[in-house]
């Protein structure tokens, strides 16, 4: 069965990421369309050796596809995505939009797929934040076992998770510095080259960030348990691609490192790398960057605390935290519902 598909912001950084991931799995493709602002109109990308020309998302009809991967920003998919599944195209947002409302289902394809059923609800499906994305791909197996009281999670993430033009912000920085200029700055409020930002998203009342906040939330919707504690920190850090982690956690009963790793060794999206006798540990430069899996690292009983364990996750953000749970999640829509 072949289906319809459209990406919404085609020419940003998922966009393009989720078309290569179209093409790369063989997502059962008809017709594909790719819309973005105006200024990208025109523009032509290849797509399985054919050349496909870039719409103005103002201009289409929804009408014409199936299933929508929208990934250009909260105003967009808060105007266009209803739109989109009244015209009975569904939708798989990336955006924070509709990720808190009960009756949308919140997903990842390896820890809560049941749940796409409600997209019945309301035509749509919301993907998770990058940052969650890896943290419960990682914590899942852990979850189901011995169940987890509490979580603290400091993140390390790369500048891509803010779009393209993040990624040349910190390319320009970097050179302008070396070369004895000033860095300027446009998308950050402070310099990223050299340095790190603990300010990722709007921050709120109670002191967070929104980016820390979403992990509170994404955590309690996807685990189906908001007794579990959460404590984020979210940094932004000069990376291009791949988001870290160092992620302590109190489990409800005893589980040691050897047991945690064996639990991850066998679990899905999970690649464990960890034996530092031999430096072997994920970094994003040498272990994530367009990979698929979630890798775990330095898996070891906290010091600190009764039933801690502590890990290093990485994951490449633009991929797993973005494109590749979308694509997976239509897969998914394909097989069992559509
Ligand atoms: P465009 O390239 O035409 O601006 P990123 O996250 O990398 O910044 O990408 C954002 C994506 O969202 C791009 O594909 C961008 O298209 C698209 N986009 C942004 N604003 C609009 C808009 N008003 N209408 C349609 N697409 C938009």
């Amino acid at each position: 069965k072949k289906v319809n598909v459209v990406i919404v912001g085609a020419t940003g950084a998922v966009g393009v990421t989720i078309r290569e991931i179209l093409e790369e799995r063989d997502f059962p493709v008809e017709n594909l369309y790719l819309l973005a602002s105006e200024r990208s109109a025109g523009e032509r990308v290849m797509f399985k050796g054919k050349s496909v020309r870039v719409e103005n998302l103002a201009d289409f009809d929804f009408s014409k596809a199936d299933i929508g991967l929208f990934s250009a920003g909260g105003d967009i998919s808060a105007e266009y995505a209803p739109k989109a599944a009244e015209a009975g195209c569904v939708v798989v947002d990336n955006t924070s939009h509709f990720r808190y409302d009960d009756d949308i289902p919140l997903v990842i394809a390896e820890v809560n797929p049941e749940r796409i059923a409600d997209y019945k609800n309301r035509g749509i499906i919301a993907n998770p934040n990058c940052s969650t994305m890896q943290l419960l791909v990682a914590l899942k197996p852990i979850q189901d076992d011995v169940g987890i009281e509490h979580i603290n999670v400091c993140t390390y993430q790369a500048v891509s998770g803010s779009g393209h033009k993040a990624v040349e912000e910190l390319a320009s920085q970097t050179a302008e510095l070396l070369n004895g200029r000033q860095a300027t700055s446009k998308v950050y409020d402070k310099q990223i080259a050299f340095n790190v930002l603990p300010n990722i998203d709007a921050i709120q009342d109670n002191g967070y960030t929104k980016e820390e906040m979403k992990m509170v939330w994404e955590t309690h919707k996807i685990f189906e348990d908001p007794s579990i504690g959460v404590s984020p920190t979210a940094v932004r850090v000069p990376v291009f691609y791949g988001h870290s982690e160092a992620v302590h956690i109190k489990t409800r009963v005893p589980l040691d490192a050897e047991q945690a790793r064996f639990l991850l060794k066998n679990a899905e999206g999970v690649t464990v790398v960890d034996d530092m006798s031999k430096l072997d540990y994920a970094t994003p430069v040498t272990h994530a960057g367009g990979k698929d899996d979630v890798f775990v690292s330095r898996i070891r009983q906290d010091v600190g605390m009764e039933n801690g364990l502590a890990m290093w996750v990485v994951s490449d953000n633009v991929r797993k935290g973005a494109a590749l749970n979308t694509v997976q999640i239509a897969e998914i829509l394909v097989k069992n519902y559509l």
